[in-house]
C-alpha cells in the first residue's frame, strides 16, 4: 500500500520560538524600517519567506559534521572532504570555495570579463547582473518567451533561448566570454531548464569555443524537475541527473547557502587551468587561502554533507511538493502566480493581481507589504524596484512585477504553509485597499537592499486593520 500523503522526511529536534505581532506593532515596525522589508527586524516577522539563503535547518548530520572541522590554515582535511564533495556531483577539475555564491561571481567576472564583453543568461540573479555591470560589461537575458508569461504552463520555462543565443555570439565576434544558465532561474519564477536545453546551449557555445557556466545554486531542485518532466530520466537518481547536467558545462558559481543546505558558503568550479589559476590569485586578495576560501572548515564539512543530503529523493519530493500545494491553495482561489510552480518558491504576479496600481508605484512591492501587515509575512519584490534601475541612470518598468515567497530548506511544517494560504486569500480579498509606494531614498547600485519608501498617496497600504 503507497499513502499518498507527502510527510516533511523529518523529524524536529531542536524548535526556534516565533513571535506574534499585533497589525499596529506592524504597522510601526514598517514605518520605522522606512517600507523596507529588508529594514525591518527579523524577531517582528511571523513567518520569514524573504528568502531560502542561508536560512534552512541544518541535520543533525550536518552539525555533527562540524564537530569534524579541520581549521588549518592550509591542506585542511574538511576542505579536501568538501572537494571530494563537489567533485561527485559535478567533476569539474579546480574547486574554489568562496564565502557565498556573490563572492564567486565576482571572482570569475573579474578574471574573465572586460569592459564591453557580454554575458548572456536564461535570466541573471541581481547579484550575478550587479557583479557584472560593475566590469563594465553586459548582463543579457535571455529567457525563451514562454518564461515572461506568468500564467502559461511549460515544463521547463527556466531554459535559455538558444537560437537568440547563438545570434548574440555570431553577432558579437570576441565579446562573448562566457554564457551562464541558472538552474533553477530564480529571477524567472523558480522554473527549471531541461537537460536538453543545457546540451543544446552545451553545443552551441563549443562550436563557438565559448565556455558555459551553470549559475549552480539551485541544481538539485532543477534534477528532480528533469526527473518529474522530461523524457528518459524517471528512472535516474537525481545525483545521475545532476552529474549529466554538469557535464554539459566547464564550470559552475555556487551559493551553498541553497542547495549546499549550508547558512553560510559558496564555490566557483571549473576545468580551466589558467583560469582558475587567475582566480585562486584574486581569492587570496580578498577572500582567502585558496582551501578555505572564507570559510571556517566547519562550514566546509557541513556543505559537505549538505550536498550529499540535498539529493535524497525524500527530500526533493518533500521539498517541491510543500511549494506546490501553496501554489495549489493559491491557483485554487484565483490568486495569480507564476505557473506551473517553481522549485523554492511562489511568484505572486502582482501586475495581473493589482492592475489598479501602476507599475511606477511599484505594485509588487506594495504587495509585499501588504503581506506584513496582514499576517507578519516577509516576502520579498522581484519587479520595478529590484530590476527598474539601469546603468545610466534612467528608469524602465521590470518585465514582470512578482512578489516572491521563498521556502527556507528544512524549516517551515504543513501548518505554516495553510497560515499562509490563509493571509493570502485574506489579502487577495481586499486587494483593491492596497496603494501604491513611491522611494524616498534610492541608493545607486542593488537600491532594493536599502532604499526607503512612503505610500504614494498619503494613505496607508491596507486601509483595513484585522
Ligand atoms: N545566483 C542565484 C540564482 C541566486 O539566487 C543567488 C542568491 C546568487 C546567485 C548569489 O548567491 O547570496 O550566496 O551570494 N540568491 C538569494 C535569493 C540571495 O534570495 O534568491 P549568494
Amino acid at each position: 500500500m503507497q499513502f499518498k500523503t507527502i510527510i516533511e522526511p523529518f523529524r524536529i529536534k531542536t524548535v526556534e520560538p516565533i513571535r506574534r505581532t499585533t497589525h499596529a506593532e506592524r504597522e510601526t515596525a514598517l514605518k520605522e524600517a522606512g517600507y523596507n522589508l529588508f529594514l525591518l527586524k527579523a524577531e517582528d516577522v511571523l513567518i520569514d519567506l524573504l528568502t531560502d539563503s542561508g536560512t534552512g535547518a541544518m541535520s543533525s548530520a550536518q552539525w555533527a559534521g562540524m564537530m569534524q572541522g579541520d581549521e588549518s590554515y592550509a591542506g585542511a582535511r574538511s576542505f579536501y572532504r568538501f572537494e571530494t564533495a563537489v567533485q561527485e556531483i559535478t567533476n569539474l577539475k579546480h574547486i574554489i570555495p568562496t564565502h557565498q555564491g556573490r563572492a564567486a561571481e565576482r571572482i570569475l567576472f573579474g578574471a574573465a570579463l572586460k569592459p564591453g564583453d557580454i554575458v548572456p543568461n536564461n535570466t541573471h540573479f541581481d547579484t550575478t547582473r550587479a557583479n557584472i555591470e560593475y566590469r563594465a560589461a553586459a548582463a543579457l537575458d535571455i529567457p525563451i518567451p514562454e518564461g515572461r508569461q506568468p500564467e502559461l504552463l511549460h515544463p521547463f520555462k527556466g531554459n535559455i533561448d538558444l537560437e537568440a543565443l547563438e545570434k548574440i555570439i555570431v553577432e558579437n565576434p570576441g565579446k562573448v566570454p562566457l554564457v551562464m544558465i541558472t538552474v533553477t532561474n530564480n529571477s524567472g519564477g523558480g522554473q527549471p531548464v531541461s537537460m536538453a536545453n543545457i546540451r543544446g546551449a552545451s553545443e552551441i557555445c563549443r562550436r563557438h569555443n565559448i565556455p558555459l557556466f551553470l549559475d549552480a545554486c539551485r541544481f538539485a531542485e532543477n534534477a528532480w524537475f528533469i526527473k518529474m518532466r522530461e523524457h528518459g530520466y524517471a528512472d535516474k537518481t537525481p545525483l545521475e541527473i545532476a552529474q549529466e547536467m554538469f557535464s554539459y558545462v566547464d564550470g559552475c558559481t555556487m551559493s551553498a547557502k541553497k542547495d549546499g543546505m549550508a547558512n553560510i558558503g559558496g564555490f566557483l568550479a571549473l576545468n580551466d587551468d589558467t583560469l582558475a589559476q587567475q582566480c585562486k590569485n584574486m581569492l587570496i586578495l580578498t577572500e582567502g587561502f585558496p582551501t578555505y576560501g572564507g570559510l571556517a572548515g566547519y562550514d566546509l564539512e557541513a556543505i559537505a554533507v549538505g550536498l550529499h543530503e540535498v539529493v535524497q529523493e525524500d527530500y526533493l519530493r518533500y521539498r517541491i511538493r510543500s511549494v506546490g500545494y501553496l501554489g495549489d491553495k493559491l491557483i485554487d482561489a484565483g490568486v495569480p502566480i507564476v505557473q506551473p510552480t517553481g522549485g523554492h518558491a511562489i511568484y505572486i504576479d502582482a501586475k495581473t493581481m493589482l492592475p489598479h496600481i501602476p507599475q511606477s508605484e511599484y505594485p509588487a512591492w506594495a504587495l509585499s507589504l501588504a503581506l506584513y501587515l496582514a499576517g507578519g509575512i516577509r516576502s520579498v519584490e522581484i519587479g520595478s524596484v529590484m530590476f527598474g534601475l539601469q546603468p545610466d541612470g534612467s528608469e524602465k518598468p521590470a518585465a514582470m512585477e512578482l512578489v516572491r515567497l521563498a521556502f527556507p530548506r528544512r524549516m517551515y511544517t504543513q501548518s505554516h504553509v495553510d497560515y499562509l494560504a490563509e493571509v493570502l486569500l485574506y489579502v487577495n480579498e481586499i486587494k483593491e485597499q492596497i496603494r501604491g509606494v513611491k522611494f524616498t531614498e534610492s541608493p545607486p547600485v542593488l537600491r532594493h537592499f536599502t532604499a526607503k519608501f512612503a505610500p504614494a498617496h498619503g494613505e496607508i497600504i491596507i486601509a483595513q486593520r484585522i
